[in-house]
């Protein structure tokens, strides 16, 4: 059935630039949550409401645009101009990193964070106002659409489902948390008034949607301790997937064709892939760590093996994140100064946006490493195998929300664990081609048959399901 939804995230699903000829261009937006939503549009009659994060985008904000993806299908995008100030505070002060680094347990606590004066003022005039801004235009929407059933996305906008529902108590909310929920007790970093307020906002949807049990039950846990409410009933794990056919047709494009040629000029006979944004929760540093242990180890194995890292630069206006680039940089050139011989670089390092080379890596992995220290759920995961021609092997951490799904067909490590990571490694490469191709198979079929579609389908089900009987 095709169905009138509301569809509300931070980043939209293309942004805009102009070109030198001053033409408009789309780009399409990155990170696994649009990817993943861009499935919906075909399907059903969306509108997306999305912050204006270009100039272009913010020139295109007093209008509701039709839009469509490259060769996709219709759907109207509203994008939100927040005012300069508030929408810094709202992203680089709040959202990232306090939210996400809660909920990816990255602080050390011994120094930081400090929620001063500032930080108040931030979460206030910040977050609190953009994500009122958000639902002001969700409120508009629903004018126009009394029916549709509104779709939140993510940590950006904890606040806004209680602002609708105020206005709106029998409008259907949905929300999809797509990053790890902790134990109620890393809430305890947040002033009371802040834990309160978020938890609160969520509890305003008819449905709270997760990528595993793990965090789905983690957030009933922190519902109950911190508000005192049963959750339980509103709650699902929805794991989020991938487009297979998107990936079939991408792998033969000639983009990825050109790319992937370039990596097999280079390529030593064993190739380790990780595909990741520049974030402190994809534990990349001590990839490279473990890397070195594996060569320290097995000395026979330089020259023969090397470790292709492409990684999107991500969120550097916000100082941690700039400062992990720093030191993943470091980390890199510390383990290549210690091995690298003529014609030979332990480590190649790509620091760019690149989504055709990353799904030429992709083909071409022997060993794909996705260490995250913790990790809603990692889409790389699950669309590398999707299209890799070389019986290559996952090694993946085990607090991925993938791992709930995949852990049966990939080498497990511990994200701090370094040696066991070395250790993983050289299990994987030393994997027979029996077992290689008999895991990477499993895999693939578990992820086509678990596509996204499937994931979009568990949550208007539960919306069917739920919305009647709990509303509140
Ligand atoms: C993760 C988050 C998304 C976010 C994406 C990219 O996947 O769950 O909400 O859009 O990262 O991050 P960015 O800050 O660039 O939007």
């Amino acid at each position: 059935m095709r169905r009138k939804l509301i569809v509300v995230s931070n980043r939209g699903p293309v942004s805009f630039s102009r070109n030198d000829g001053g033409e408009r261009v789309a780009k399409r937006g990155g990170g696994g949550l649009v990817t993943a939503l861009r499935g919906l549009l075909a399907l059903h009659d969306v509108t997306w409401i999305a912050s204006a994060i270009s100039d272009e985008d913010r020139a295109l904000a007093e209008d509701t645009l039709d839009e469509s993806t490259r060769d996709g299908p219709p759907f109207r995008l509203r994008f939100v101009a927040h005012e300069e100030q508030a929408y810094d505070w709202f992203y680089n002060v709040v959202s990232n990193p306090m939210l996400w680094f809660i909920q990816h347990h990255l602080w050390e606590l011994a120094y930081a964070p400090v929620i001063d004066r500032s930080f108040h003022t931030a979460w206030d005039d910040g977050y609190a106002a953009v994500n009122a801004e958000f639902a002001s235009a969700v409120l508009e929407e629903l004018d126009r659409e009394p029916d549709a059933a509104v779709f939140f996305h993510d940590y950006h906008l904890y606040l806004a489902p209680r602002l609708v529902r105020e206005q709106r108590p029998d409008a259907t909310l949905a929300h999809f948390v797509h990053i790890p929920w902790p134990q109620p007790d890393a809430w305890q970093v947040l002033p009371e008034r802040m834990r309160v307020a978020l938890h609160d906002g969520l509890l305003a949807n008819d449905v709270i949607g997760f990528h595993s049990d793990r965090w789905r039950r983690n957030f009933v846990h922190s519902a109950r301790e911190l508000l005192g409410e049963e959750a339980d009933a509103r709650t699902i794990t929805a794991a989020i997937s991938v487009d297979p056919t998107e990936f079939d047709e991408l792998a033969s494009s000639p983009a990825v064709l050109a790319a992937e040629r370039e990596i097999a000029a280079r390529r030593p006979e064993k190739l380790i892939v990780r595909v990741d944004r520049t974030d402190p929760s994809k534990n990349i540093v001590r990839g490279f760590r473990a890397f070195e242990l594996y060569l320290a180890a097995h000395p026979e194995m330089r020259r023969r093996v090397s470790m292709l890292a492409l990684l999107d630069p991500s969120r550097q206006h916000i100082p941690e994140y700039a400062e992990y680039l720093g030191a993943l940089q470091r980390e890199a050139r510390r383990v290549n100064d210690r091995f690298q011989e003529d014609g030979w670089t332990p480590i190649d390092l790509q620091i760019e946006d690149d989504f055709p080379r990353s799904v030429a890596a992709y083909k071409q992995f022997d060993v794909l490493l996705v260490n995250a220290i913790f990790d809603g759920m990692n889409l790389v995961a699950k669309e590398a195998p999707l299209v890799n021609e070389r019986n290559g092997v996952v090694v993946l951490s085990e607090n991925a929300g993938a791992h709930a799904e995949l852990g049966e067909w990939v080498v497990s490590v511990n994200p701090f664990d370094v040696e066991g990571q070395a250790e993983a490694i050289h299990r994987a490469l030393q994997m027979g081609e029996d077992e290689r191709a008999q895991r990477l198979s499993a895999t693939c079929a578990h992820v086509r048959s678990n596509d996204v579609h499937a994931w979009i389908e568990r949550q208007l089900a539960a919306l069917d399901g739920l919305a009647a009987t709990t509303r509140r």
